[in-house]
């Protein structure tokens, strides 16, 4: 396939993961996959190879990506770092910070009192990878930020992951962000931020995949 990103190898991220808290109740978030899986049919589009960790998506994965089903955090770790030597890593899922420390293999019975749940930390993905990193690679994370000081945030992670790009993204309302057709980001990179204006997940992958076209 010919385009910019012919012969380069990307990894994209996307979706939400659930993490057991016994046979059939899980702990997640609201992710549908739309900006992954956007990211993933606009990289193909572009002529790269593409592979597509899929958490728990709500919609279609692009065509003619490979796609690998990744439903906890655990499995994005694994899946993750199986391919860390791609040229480009977009991780646009939201994975869970924390997972139960124990999981019941059966469903559990109902009974009078509490259920008290502990959350033990996961591995933060994007971090390891960017500890990781290759010569070239060019990394991206997102940032799903509430409120004030939610770009502020993600200027911050920019450094503590060790990334090329951080995508900030205010999820705490309702027209963008998870779950929805649109989004309206900043990507913010050591060399400034770009705004890009609420636009469909297509164009706004389009965006993302512009600026790290400039960093190949
Ligand atoms: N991420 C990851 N592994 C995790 C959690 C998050 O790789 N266990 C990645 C996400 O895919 C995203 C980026 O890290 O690209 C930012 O995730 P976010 O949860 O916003 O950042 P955190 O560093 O977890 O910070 P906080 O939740 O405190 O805001």
């Amino acid at each position: 396939m010919s385009g910019p990103l012919a012969g380069k190898r990307v990894l994209v991220t996307a979706g939400g993961t659930r993490e057991p808290l016994d046979a059939v109740r899980y702990i997640g978030n609201r992710s549908s996959g739309r900006m992954g899986v956007a990211l993933a049919a606009e990289a193909r589009r572009r002529g790269a190879d593409v592979t597509l960790i899929a958490s728990n998506l709500g919609v279609a994965p692009p065509d003619d990506v490979e796609v690998v089903q990744a439903p906890t955090a655990a499995d994005v770790e694994t899946e993750a770092s199986a391919r860390s030597d791609a040229d480009v890593v977009l991780m646009a899922a939201a994975v869970s910070d924390y997972r139960p420390a124990e999981t019941e293999a059966a469903k559990r019975p109902k009974d009078e009192k509490a259920w008290k749940i502990e959350l033990e930390p996961t591995t933060d993905v994007l971090k390891t990878l960017g500890e990781r990193r290759r010569n070239g690679q060019v990394l991206v994370g997102f940032a799903a930020e509430t409120g004030d000081g939610g770009l502020e945030r993600a200027r911050d992670k920019l450094a503590a992951k060790q990334v090329d790009l951080i995508v900030y993204n205010d999820v705490s309302r309702e027209d963008v962000g998870f779950d929805t057709e649109e989004n309206e980001v900043v990507i913010v990179s050591a060399q400034g931020e770009r705004r890009v204006a609420k636009a469909p997940k297509a164009e706004i992958a389009a965006a993302i995949l512009d600026e790290v076209e400039d960093r190949i």
